[in-house]
């Protein structure tokens, strides 16, 4: 099967419809290997899958004070995350209006203004136009105002993580969300204060399509034979047991899906280690103390208890784990990626478990990690043995089905896949739509309180 869209429509809609099948009496689920290698599926996700998504864009935390910025690509669009004089965080389409450079070029700073290279018009950092060259040569009906940076139609701060969209009518982050929102929560509420960015980011080019990374971020499957170098050095160094890989797995709705589960040596707020010292000991008693006051004990086990890899569609994945990370891909080629990696901890911690948990990140993702590179391996590994497509032309995804999905089992991929196949087959642009799975998913109480804002 070679998928060309610009065929005969209705020819089109039936071969992308048999890019993934699942048969749930035989407990089959195979996705078609064209949908990593092919060139024309590739334009199509650009235009139904991340032109109709929420997408992560940075946090608030990375330009914590007035007139700080960072410039981000988002689905291909250069955009400008900044906080203005006054203390409002923005999102700004970096592309001047006159006719179209870039008016900021650097990759972060502060800066009151922002003044294109190309004529000279400048802005503020509310993305106002403040200054034209030689006004006097436009016609009288000419106004500033109408000539500012523009904001991506639809933009929203979530707790602190600032997501946009492209699509004016994208349902609401809450209904995006799903179910997912549950498990960000659970997440962000570790902390009292909020959480921060700490630190730079780690970028990486993969010479593997982008999918291949989400589905790494929620397949248990691979740990114990692709990371045994990893595990033993956790053996070693901290005489930390390999992880027994228990734990559930859930499809969140909407594309999003968990892992949740207890991995060793994780969490140091319920597994205290002599070599953490007796100071950290008291924090984390504290804070634990003051987990149960504010959430209960059930809540407050899971949060200091279990770690977890979320993937909110289409490509944010946020590891809490033996560091915390947010982690982001984007496209840039069939078979080829962008990966950006940031480490987030609890505002204002105590130095002694900021260490540690940027310790654990680093020696797990970070460029010189153990995890990251076994991972890019072994997606690239897989990239290559796509060239054989044509004789080879199905990746299995269906471990576990018929069953209660473990982290070991392929339920999380599943989900991605039935989400970007309605997508991709134009079938759910903006609908909200839970899948039976998530139906099935045990019901637990919804977090109240937290504002979403939109803009
Ligand atoms: S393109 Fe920016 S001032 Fe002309
Ligand atoms: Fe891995």
């Amino acid at each position: 099967m070679r998928i060309k869209t610009r065929g005969h429509p209705e020819m089109e809609s039936s071969r992308l419809k048999e890019l993934v099948v699942e048969d749930t009496r035989s407990c089959t689920f195979r996705v078609h290997r064209d949908a990593y290698v092919s060139r024309e599926i590739f334009d199509l996700e650009r235009e139904r899958i991340f032109n109709h998504s929420w997408l992560y864009v940075g946090h608030e935390s990375e330009v914590s004070q007035p007139g700080d910025f960072r410039t981000r690509d988002v689905a291909g669009r250069p955009l400008l995350l900044c906080r203005d004089t006054a203390g409002t965080v923005r999102v700004l389409i970096n592309s001047c209006t006159h006719r179209g450079a870039q008016v900021c070029r650097e990759a972060s700073g502060n800066a009151r203004s922002f003044q294109c290279f190309y004529h000279a018009w400048t802005y503020n950092n509310a993305g106002d136009l403040i200054g034209v060259p030689d006004a006097a040569g436009y016609a009288p009906g000419f106004r500033k105002e109408d000539f500012a940076l523009r904001p991506p139609p639809r933009t929203v701060n979530y707790r602190g993580l600032i997501f946009a969209s492209f699509d004016p009518a994208i349902e609401d982050f809450a209904d995006y969300l799903a179910g997912a929102r549950e498990y960000l929560d659970l997440i962000l509420d570790l902390s009292e204060t909020g959480i921060e960015v700490v630190g730079g980011e780690h970028q990486y080019s993969v010479r593997a399509n982008w999918k291949m990374q989400v589905e790494n971020t929620i397949d248990d499957y691979h740990v114990a034979p692709l990371h045994s170098t990893y595990l033993k050095y956790l053996e070693q160094v901290n005489g930390i047991a390999g992880p027994g890989l228990i734990g559930r797995a859930y499809d969140l709705g909407n594309g999003h899906s968990v892992m949740e589960r207890p991995l060793p040596g994780s969490r140091p707020i319920a597994r205290w280690e002599p070599r953490l010292g007796e100071a950290v000991k008291r924090e984390l008693d504290a804070l634990y103390g003051r987990l149960v006051e504010r959430f209960g004990v059930e809540r407050a086990s899971r949060m200091a208890r279990l770690d977890r890899n979320l993937v909110i569609y289409p490509n944010l994945m946020i590891l809490d784990i033996w560091g915390t990370a947010l982690r982001i891909c984007w496209p840039t080629a069939p078979d080829q990626m962008d990966v950006t990696v940031w480490t987030f901890g609890p505002r204002g911690e105590a130095a002694g478990w900021r260490r540690y948990r940027h310790d654990n990140l680093v020696s797990f993702l970070g460029p010189g990690g153990l995890g990251t590179v076994d991972d890019v391996e072994a997606m690239e590994s897989c990239q290559r043995g796509f060239r054989a497509t044509k004789e080879v032309s199905w990746c299995q995804f269906s471990r576990g089905m018929g069953r209660p999905a473990l982290v070991t089992d392929e339920e999380t991929m599943r989900a991605f896949w039935r989400r970007w196949h309605r997508q991709i087959t134009n079938g759910d642009r903006r609908r909200t739509r839970r899948s039976s799975s998530a139906a099935r998913m045990p019901s637990r109480s919804r977090r109240a309180g937290h504002s979403i804002v939109s803009g």
